[in-house]
Order: C-alpha cells, then structure tokens, then sequence
C-alpha cells in the first residue's frame, strides 16, 4: 500500500501559505518520490524540518509554485500605478523603495523599474525582488527576457531599456538593472526584508502570490506586508486578491480603475466617518455578458458588518461575486480557476460556484477534473447543502445544467 503522504502536504501547506489544489498535491509527490531515496515518510519529514534539509525543503516548496508571469502584466492596474502612486512619489525627488514580493522571473521586477524610469523617479531608487523559489530567483538576477515576453512593453521602453545578446533574449539595460536587488525570501516566515536604506518600503507589489494562500496565510502576510510599508506607502495586490475583511491595519484606495491598499491613518474617530470596508469591487469592470458560461448579472455580495465579521461563507460568497466580475472583464482563465478554487475553499457548499469551475475546466479540456466538479455540486445540490446564490442560477437550474453536463461529457 502506498505510504500516507498526508503529513508531507500539511508541511507544504504550512511552509508555503499555499492552499493545494490536486494538481499542486500531485506535484509534490512527484518531487517527494524523487526526494524520498527509499526514506519513509518519517524520516523525510523530520529530515525537511531540519537545519540539513533546508535546502531541500526550499526545493519542495518551488514544486508547488505556479511562476506564472508577465512584463507589463495587468496594464490597466499599472498604468493607475504609475499616475496615482509612482509620478507623486518621485516627485518628492528622494530615492524610492519598492519590493516586488513573489517576483517569480523576474518580469514584474523589470516593469517597476520601466515604469520608475518613465515617472523620472530619482535615479537611486531600488526595487527588491524576492521569490520563494531559488530557481525563479536565479532566473530573476538575469533580467533577461524572450522577445515574445516583451510583447506588451510599449515600444519606446523596448527599444531603449533592452539589449539583444547573441541567442539570449532581451536583457534589460545596466543603468536600470543595477538598481534592482534580489533575495530568496518565504513570505510565510520572519524575518522579512528591509530596503536598502533601511526605513519602510515606498511601494510593495504582491500579485497572484496571496491567491494561492489559505485565508490564515494570507491574513498573516498581509500584517507583516503592512508592517513593512512606509506610512504614506502603498500595497499593490492583483485585481484577484480582493482584501474581503476589514482590517485594521490597511484601507483600501481606489484609483483610475484600479485599488491599492495603503496602512490606515491613525485619526479620531468621527461620526460621520464612513465604517471601513475593504471590499471594493473593481468600478471599471464591464458588465458581465449574461449569456457566457462564466458570466452573471452583476452580484450584489452582502457587505460585511464592521461589527461582525464575515464568516467563511460570506467571503467565499463575495470572492465568487468578484471572479465573476472580473472573468467577464477577461480575466486570465488560470487566475479565474484559482479565485473559484479559493470561493470553494472558504464556502465548499457554493454550487454555482462549483458549477462554474467545472464549466471552466470543462472548456479547457479537463473532462475528468470537470466530471468530479459537476458531480461535487450535484452532490451538494441533492443533499440540499447549497447555498443559495440570488445573483446566479437557482438550486433547480444548476441541477438541471450539472445533469446535462454530465451527460454531454457521458460521465
Ligand atoms: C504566479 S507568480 C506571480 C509573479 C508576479 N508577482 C506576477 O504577478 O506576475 C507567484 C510567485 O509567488 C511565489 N511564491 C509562492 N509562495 C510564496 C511564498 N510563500 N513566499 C514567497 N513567494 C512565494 C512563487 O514561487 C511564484 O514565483
């Protein structure tokens, strides 16, 4: 019988903020069994735990990283990145701090510094990058990109900022890859990075790294990310990442289409003073078609009470409500993949959710991770477990669809 790796995906989970899904759990066991040697499972674990197998952990970890990535990724929210956030800093005329946390290869690294250079911020400002994977980090330190990842760099940056070497791809520029910085870094552990000058950092981008935490991952990191942000500094999440609860270190800032969150200003309570919600759905997004598959009129998520706040559910709710949103938006299909996976995390009774996430898999060609979504709501929707979602199709007509899908897919 095959050993229990159980305990090996709760170390994974645990060390990695990452919340996995069958695909992730299938990888680490791919690279367990390359790890292992014969090991038991024991004695891997107290081995991963250990000083000695650090590295090897670190490894274990990279396994399961998605490195997805993109030079100008989410041109919209960057574009309300450099007007509202970057040109007003540089123009303070000091040298800013900015991290790029979970950097992956590199890409996101480079566009900062692009977009730096275009808002004519002071010539020493830096940018960290950090990644968990040493691998991804390696890569990173080469600033060095295919030509099609350069695709969405407007022409004028390419052409300036980038070299061809000889079969290697594009490599950015010296003046401006001498101002980055980059370092191995779990954003689940302590200690976290300080910028160079020391201080807090001015600007600290965190995209597509939190969709894949748990809820308790992401709550931790999100206080040590707000611990690390100057006062007047600003975090930048992807538009995926909504921050649902209400918290009290950070409030929310919304911008050109875009949000941001920033630390909160410690002023008198006021009573005129709006309750703080950090649910801000993004005001640019177009309204959903109602005939896609993905799509639905415009939810309406109940707002949480600054009272009490939003149980599980009620944030598996409103995460939905907004993957939909930003689906129809055109949101990256593995982005909207992940914000379902995550709704059903924090509320696995959500059918239509469930439903939609098959739908997805379904038109990519996975017809059994498909089959087992349809199957899961149906059995949700049977056992009268579903919640209801008004903005969506009723119990009734998911039943029906999830029967059809099952059909049409002879499972
Ligand atoms: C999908 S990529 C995002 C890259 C880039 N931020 C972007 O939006 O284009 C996610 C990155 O987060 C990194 N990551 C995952 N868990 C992490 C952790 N606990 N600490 C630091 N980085 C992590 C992964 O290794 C991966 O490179």
């Amino acid at each position: 019988m095959a050993d229990d790796l159980e305990p090996l995906f709760e170390l994974v989970s645990r060390r990695s903020g990452s919340a996995l899904s069958k695909q992730q759990r299938d990888r680490v066991t791919q690279a367990v069994e390359a790890l292992r040697g014969g090991r038991p499972v024991g004695a891997l674990l107290e081995h991963l735990e250990s000083r000695r197998g650090a590295k090897d952990l670190v490894g274990l970890l990279s396994a399961v990283s998605v490195h997805k990535t993109d030079l100008f990724r989410d041109e919209a929210q960057l574009e309300a990145l450099e007007e509202h956030v970057l040109k007003p800093l540089a123009r303070t005329g000091r040298p800013l701090s900015l991290w790029s946390a979970g950097c992956s290869t590199g890409e996101e690294v480079a566009t900062l510094l692009l977009l730096l250079e275009r808002a004519q911020a002071d010539a020493r400002s830096t940018v960290l990058g950090t990644d968990l994977s040493t691998m991804a980090v390696e890569r990173a330190r080469l600033l060095t990109f295919s030509g099609e990842a350069l695709r969405r760099v407007p022409v004028g940056l390419r052409e300036r900022f980038f070299f061809k070497e000889s079969g290697a791809g594009f490599t950015l520029r010296p003046e401006l890859a001498a101002r980055a910085r980059f370092q191995q870094h779990n954003l689940v552990e302590q200690p976290y990075p300080l910028p160079e000058r020391g201080g807090a950092f001015d600007v600290i981008v965190c995209r597509n790294v939190l969709i894949y935490f748990t809820p308790e991952a992401t709550d931790r990191t999100l206080g040590w990310l707000a611990e690390r942000l100057a006062p007047d500094g600003t975090l930048v999440l992807s538009a995926a990442e909504p921050v649902l609860k209400p918290r009290e270190d950070l409030e929310t800032r919304r911008v050109g289409g875009a949000f941001f969150y920033e630390p909160t200003r410690r002023r008198e309570p006021s009573v005129s003073s709006p309750p703080p919600s950090s649910l801000t759905p993004r005001p640019s997004a177009p309204a959903p078609r109602p005939s896609a598959p993905m799509s639905a009129p415009t939810p309406r998520p109940s707002a949480p009470s600054p009272a009490a706040p939003p149980t599980p559910e009620q944030e598996g709710e409103q995460l939905f409500a907004l993957v939909l949103e930003w689906a129809a938006a055109g949101q990256d299909d593995d982005e909207t993949a992940q914000g379902l996976r995550k709704a059903l995390y924090l509320a696995p009774n959500l059918a239509a959710a469930r439903y939609c996430l098959g739908r997805l898999l379904e038109q990519r060609g996975l017809r059994n991770d498909a089959l087992t979504e349809y199957r899961r709501a149906l059995a949700v929707l049977q056992g009268g477990r579903a919640m209801p979602t008004p903005f969506f199709l009723n119990p009734e007509r998911l039943t029906a669809a999830c029967r059809a899908a099952l059909v049409r897919l002879g499972g």
